[in-house]
């Protein structure tokens, strides 16, 4: 038997927070662990999901690569469960030849088997760029609340789900420009035609693989309702190629190529991935060595993925695939009693986790412990130290570290051996029925019962120590006899915990790897495995210097915590629409007496005159500036400039300028420049804005926020956020430079 395990494959363009966390990759690691320790054949398959529109378009306004934008963010995803002690046989990504070539072959499989189907649909065309829209690429007002930044699958403001038509006003996020309606081929998977086999495999598979509740409730309720087609096909780039002509500007829906990642990123990792994924008997059903069980562990958002369109996807192709033996699904966690948000930076991401300094295993014991198995659990700071401070570090923490101080002490740090009598086989029994139920525990995937159960045989053992009053046995006293008889008791009581706390080392490897590796070094002992639970220890065995496994989490560093994310989380980011940007004219331009990079312009606004400086006298005459229009911001916080008074600032780009061809030289050349915006055409005291926007400015704001809010010249046009920027409707353009920043 083997067991295949593969946690939820993360989108590779956000930082992962602890909800993500727990939903998947650590609660597959807890079990990837346990499988090892117990000797099974197993593989854990991990990786980032890199295709789709969510990448493109972040690539498009970074200004970079999709390729660039994946290479980061697959390197900090990395980073983070390395640092969490994550043990992927292999952290791989989709965006290989490999995974190309299976899921064009997997969907060559369904094509030929007559599960594709071909429809003509009107979709949003964009003339300018040539290109067909996919629904993320549009944008323009929301029908439901007016918002004007509606995406053509979602309004961020009101959260409603759009379709692209329903948009008033789209525009191409690509060229700014109204799209128009086109016929275009998209293919669809034909889930109808497979229901009845999926059907059938859901009631076997849910029964025979225990699958959590909520995971069979999901994938009954979409059985229920019926299947429906279901598209395949993008118009985007960054994807996998459809092998099919006429499909050439098209890529597979991100959906589709996903999960075909568990089976691509094993390849990748052994050529022998056939045996894990092809013709194994997966399922369990054949009960032989080579016989594969899949655990798949996701949050409760990807279930009808995992239990109806994959496994449809796979049965369409009629080839033996392996398909899912245990699906884990978690519900959510939440952060303080609210959600976990990227957009809203609420809550503790993967780094910040790491950034505060406290343990690795600290984090994993709150998460494990608290994992939203059976109901959405919430991330408190205060509980979280509570539960490192009273359960971590006064249970466990304390029976290994008074076990191995006392042997150290009393002992000579020897691991004692002695008789043990009936109360001590009492004991013993109690720990061992405790065993074997965390071994179902983690057998039938519940990790947090498991967690629970181990933290009560220690909670067990301590009571053992306490009841047994070692201290008072090695006290010597003036009846040497007697004192020899009450060591030989007190070793008996000795070995009997040291053994505990290597047998709960074993136990507690799957959750917290690195204290299990720090109590083997302590007992001074190899890493064991479950088998050897309950077996002696060597004889005559010394062991190691004893440490404390845990430190405590001070309510003063909590307080301090607490504070930093409120911080964090309540912090809007400035945005463009904090601003206030105004068309003035220059009426009069000084040098400042004090510095000569810097000028004193007289700027008339809309609502009169007000005194700026600005460090253009480096760059320009005063006479090219005296009675031209440009913007200033209005509500930059009033400031001193070496002494004089500024209540304003001018916008100006820096960047490259771009020197026209001259015929006899050929190409057209570049170099460093400073211009200022000018608007020749508007009128002084015009607002500028994000085109078709209106902007709510702060009343003001600081130099460094204004940073914060980045201004850049594209092509000529000064741009935020990628949409131009206008006074009145006229766009701001530079004439010499090219691409640059403006602040
Ligand atoms: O929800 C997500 O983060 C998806 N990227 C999960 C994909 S799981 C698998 F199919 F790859
Ligand atoms: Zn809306």
């Amino acid at each position: 038997m083997r067991i295949l395990i593969t946690s939820a494959l993360p989108y590779v363009n956000n930082v992962p927070h602890l909800g993500n966390i727990i939903g998947c990759v650590l609660s597959a690691d807890v079990f990837a662990r346990y499988c090892r320790s117990r000797g099974y054949d197993c593989l854990y398959i991990g990786g980032t999901d890199e295709y789709g529109t969510a990448t493109e378009i972040k690539a498009l306004e970074e200004g970079v690569t999709p390729k660039q934008i994946c290479d980061k963010y697959y390197a900090i995803h990395k980073g983070i469960y390395d640092w969490l002690g994550i043990s992927f046989d292999i952290f791989g990504r989709t965006s290989t030849d490999k995974h190309t070539k299976l899921t064009q072959e997997i969907f060559l499989d369904l094509h030929r088997n007559g599960h594709i189907i071909e429809e003509e649909t009107e979709q949003l065309y964009d003339e300018k760029a040539g290109m067909f829209l996919a629904d993320r690429y549009i944008e323009g007002e929301c029908p439901h609340c007016s918002y004007n930044g509606a995406r053509g699958d979602q309004c961020d403001k009101c959260g409603k789900l759009l379709h692209p038509g329903e948009l008033i006003n789209p525009l191409s996020k690509v060229t700014k420009t109204p799209p128009i309606k086109r016929k275009t081929k998209h293919l669809f998977i034909d889930l109808p035609g497979i229901e009845a086999e999926l059907a059938e495999w859901v009631g076997r598979a849910s029964a025979k693989g225990e699958w959590s509740e909520n995971t069979t409730k999901i994938a009954r309720s979409w059985l229920r309702e019926g299947l429906k087609k279901r598209a395949i096909t993008r118009d985007l780039k960054w994807g996998v190629p459809v092998p099919l002509p006429g499909y050439e500007n098209k890529v597979f829906y991100v959906w589709f190529d996903a999960p075909i990642g568990y089976i691509s990123i094993t390849a990748n990792l052994t050529d022998a991935w056939k045996e894990w994924w092809l013709g194994a008997g997966g399922g369990g059903d054949a009960g032989n060595d080579k016989d594969v069980r899949l655990y798949n562990f996701i949050g409760k958002d990807n279930v009808p993925f995992h239990a109806v369109i994959f496994p449809s996807t796979l049965m369409g192709t009629k080839k033996p695939w392996t398909l899912a033996h245990h699906i884990s699904t978690t519900e959510f966690l939440n952060y303080e009693g609210g959600k976990f948000s990227k957009s809203r930076n609420t809550g503790v991401f993967g780094d910040d986790a790491k950034n505060t300094g406290i343990a690795p295993d600290a984090w994993r014991y709150y998460l494990l412990s608290n994992r939203p198995e059976s109901a959405d659990t919430d991330f408190t700071w205060n509980d979280f130290s509570d539960k490192n401070n009273s359960e971590l570090l006064a249970n466990l923490g304390n029976l290994v570290n008074r076990t191995l101080v006392f042997v150290k002490n009393n002992f000579e740090g020897k691991a004692p051996e002695g008789t043990m009598n009936d109360a001590d086989k009492a004991f013993l029994a109690q720990q061992e029925k405790l065993v074997k139920e965390v071994t179902a525990d983690l057998e039938k995937v519940k990790i947090r019962d498991g967690i629970h159960r181990i933290m009560a045989l220690s909670k067990c053992a301590n009571k053992y120590f306490q009841d047994n009053l070692p201290w008072e046995l090695v006290r010597k006293t003036d009846k040497p006899e007697q004192d020899a008889e009450n060591r030989k008791r007190a070793a008996a009581v000795m070995a009997v915990l040291v053994h505990q706390v290597r047998d709960l080392a074993i136990l507690a490897e799957p959750y917290l790897p690195f204290t299990s590796a720090e109590i083997f070094r302590q007992l001074n002992l190899p890493q064991a495995k479950w088998a050897d639970i309950g077996k002696p220890l060597p004889a005559d065995h010394q062991l190691g210097e004893p440490k404390a496994l845990f430190r405590k989490i001070e309510p003063k560093e909590i307080d301090a915590l607490k504070a930093k994310f409120a911080g964090k989380n309540e912090q809007k980011p400035f945005s463009f629409a904090d601003l206030d940007l105004e068309v003035g004219e220059i009426l009069s331009v000084e040098k400042h007496p004090d510095a000569e990079k810097l000028f004193v312009e007289k700027v008339r606004l809309g609502d009169g005159v007000r005194q700026i400086v600005s460090g253009l006298a480096g760059h320009y005459l005063a006479e090219e500036l005296v009675g031209k229009k440009v913007v200033i911001v209005r509500n930059i916080a009033p400031a001193k400039l070496r002494g004089v008074d500024s209540e304003g600032m001018l916008l100006a780009a820096e960047g490259r300028e771009h020197v026209p061809a001259k015929v006899e030289k050929g190409a057209g050349m570049e170099q460093d420049a400073v211009e200022v915006v000018f608007c020749p055409e508007s009128q002084a005291g015009q607002k500028v804005q994000r085109m078709g926007e209106k902007s709510a400015p702060k009343k003001t704001i600081t130099f460094k926020e204004f940073g914060t809010v980045k201004i850049e010249v594209r092509d000529f046009a000064v741009v935020c956020d990628g949409k131009p920027l206008a006074a009145e409707g006229t766009v701001l353009r530079m004439k010499n430079i090219r691409e640059g920043v403006v602040g």
